[in-house]
């Protein structure tokens, strides 16, 4: 039902049971919020989107007061803007007024918004918080002297993610926010997801930076710079860059990768067509051997580390098989370059994810003390790389990747959204059959909405079912399959709600349509490659075909292959 409401002296139409913020929104009023994030319950608790209601004493909060019939509402008097700007100012009495030095110079809310209500005197003094960073963890770092206690990243790792490894501590004015019984960020159950990375306002949590150490490496004699990068990484840095994305841009990277100073350019993407070649081949032998039993992919390092944690029951399930860019982190360490020279690689890998930081450290990521991918950059710390280097992107010729990992496929692609690398075995295994509706059915039911989604297909003799959890809030709902004894041949499980696409390394998206709107991007392309799978992949078959065969360390493929074990964590 609508009806009318007053606003500052004109009327609006507002319908019943919505909030005031969403009828002055939908208006084009804006006015400024800082607690609340679209889709969540309101908490009302930072204040900064107070509006006057004629007939109420007190300012009310728009994001959580259900608009009436009868108000009249000034969303911008002399006493809002002072409410609102003493909100700010004691927000500001205590923080480390160290803008210029900060990760979110420039792109911070707090300073936005100090500089939109015109803050331009210090009136209020407070004692400066005097928290130290905590950069316990290889993927998030905790400036807590930063934090305006909004308590938007708590939720999204209660309600989004489900680990609630971060709570506020403390009462007053000692209050923080920090992972149980106030340890590190190390010893907590974080999952390095990064997506209270990705809701922080302010630079009181940001990804880990790996920059100056690359910075080292590009300048240093003796080292053989290699870089590889996920198929999304290129649109993902074209926005950051402002420049429009089409197909070349992929090209034109590689260019600039080489500018930088790396000697060799790879897609991370062929890591992802063996990982779907495996996957495929897995789930045929054990179709053939009459086993059965679930096989839950193991792509999602931030899932991986939430199963070793909170359900060690069911590691027994998760695929051996490691993420793409450790797949191809090892072809690189093992095949690509002449003995003499692997000693001497550096190796960089460039993902939208922020839990891929971590991944990349485990024990059982490196041989001989030596990690096969030395250093994980986000998209975001590309951006940053490329500008320090002063590249002009516009300007620059497309050129090739590297063999043996210079193609990828359209599937490849699709496997950085929730459900893709489901979507590509599938499409692999009916492939084989010369089945493609197989393709579009799983599709249609794959990409359908929703936290958990299942398939059956069934064509050429061939049956396959599968399940994917599309962001932890979904994985409720697997459990509760499991229990009751159903068996899927692949379970995918992607941390972040949409997957990749919605990664903590990416810039935010804001909303769950946002989300799925990068995800009929990357649909769209995938409609378009020729390149359908692995299997009509050049670079695959030569891997395949030759650089396995003749490499001793590869040959067996054990090197794909890594264990996950119990992880103990305080909870
Ligand atoms: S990185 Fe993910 S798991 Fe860790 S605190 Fe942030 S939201 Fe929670
Ligand atoms: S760390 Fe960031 S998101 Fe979390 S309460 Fe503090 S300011 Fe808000
Ligand atoms: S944005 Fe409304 S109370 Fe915080």
């Amino acid at each position: 039902m609508q009806f009318t409401i007053e606003v500052n002296n004109r009327s609006i139409r507002a319908e019943k049971g919505e909030t005031i913020l969403s009828a002055l929104n939908r208006n084009g009023i804006m006015i400024p919020t800082l607690c609340r994030m679209a889709e969540f319950t309101p908490t009302g608790a930072c204040r900064m989107c107070v509006v006057e209601v004629e007939g109420r004493d007190r300012l009310v909060t728009a994001c959580s007061a259900p608009v009436e019939e009868w108000m009249k509402i000034r969303t911008h008097s002399p006493r809002v803007i002072r409410a609102r700007k003493t909100i700010v100012e004691l927000l500001l009495a205590n923080h480390p007024d160290d803008c210029l030095y900060c990760e979110r110079n420039l792109d911070c809310e707090l300073q936005r918004l100090a500089d939109q209500l015109q803050v331009r005197e210090r009136r209020i003094r407070g004692s400066k918080i005097k928290q130290r960073r905590d950069q316990s963890s290889p993927a998030i770092v905790r400036e807590l002297s930063k934090c305006i206690l909004c308590g938007r990243c708590i939720r999204v790792c209660e309600e989004v993610i489900t680990a609630t490894s971060i709570d506020f501590i403390g009462r007053g004015s000692t209050t923080h926010v920090g992972p149980a019984m106030d340890r590190d960020f190390n010893f907590s159950s974080c999952i390095h997801c990064g997506q209270c990375v990705l809701v922080c306002p302010t630079g009181a949590l940001h990804e880990k930076h790996y920059l100056s150490e690359v910075q080292e490496q590009l300048s240093s004699d003796n080292v053989i710079r290699v870089i590889q990068y996920s198929p999304l990484v290129p649109w993902a840095l074209a926005g950051e860059l402002g420049v429009k994305y089409n197909r070349d841009f992929d090209r034109v990277l590689n260019a600039v990768l080489r500018k930088i100073g790396f000697n060799k350019v790879f897609l991370s993407g062929t890591g992802t067509d063996i990982l779907i070649t495996e996957l495929a081949d897995e789930i045929v032998r054990r179709q053939e051997s009459g086993e059965k039993r679930n096989l839950i992919v193991s792509a999602c390092p931030a899932w991986v580390k939430y199963c070793e944690q909170f359900y060690p029951q069911l590691l027994s399930m998760l695929s051996t098989l490691k993420t793409p860019q450790q797949i191809s982190g090892a072809i690189i360490k093992s095949a690509v370059l002449p003995d003499d020279d692997r000693k001497r690689v550096y190796t960089v890998s460039v993902t939208p994810c922020t839990a891929m930081k971590f991944e990349a450290r485990r024990d059982s990521m490196t041989r001989k003390g030596i990690s096969d991918i030395d250093t994980v950059l986000t998209v975001r710390e590309l951006t940053r790389l490329i500008v320090l280097y002063g590249i002009d992107v516009s300007g620059i010729s497309p050129e090739a990747a590297d063999e043996p990992m210079g193609l990828r496929s359209a599937a490849s692609l699709m496997a950085e959204t929730a459900g893709g690398i489901t979507e590509a075995v599938v499409r692999s295994l009916f492939l084989k059959t010369g089945n493609r509706e197989a393709d579009r059915l799983a599709a249609k039911k794959l990409r359908a909405a929703g936290s958990f989604r299942e398939a059956t297909v069934t064509a050429g003799g061939v049956t396959c079912s599968v399940a994917v959890v599309d962001g932890m809030k979904g994985f409720e709902k697997l459990r509760q399959m499991l229990d009751g004894g159903t068996v899927y041949d692949l379970i995918e499980v992607m941390a972040c709600p949409g997957g990749c696409v919605n990664g903590g390394g990416m810039q935010p998206a804001g909303t769950r349509e946002a989300v799925r709107q990068r995800a009929r991007f990357v649909w769209q392309t995938n409609d378009q490659e020729a390149v359908r799978g692995p299997e009509q992949s050049a670079s695959v078959a030569a891997l395949y075909g030759k650089v396995f065969e003749e490499c001793p360390e590869l040959a067996g493929k054990r090197l794909f292959h890594t264990r996950f074990d119990r992880r103990e964590v305080l909870l």
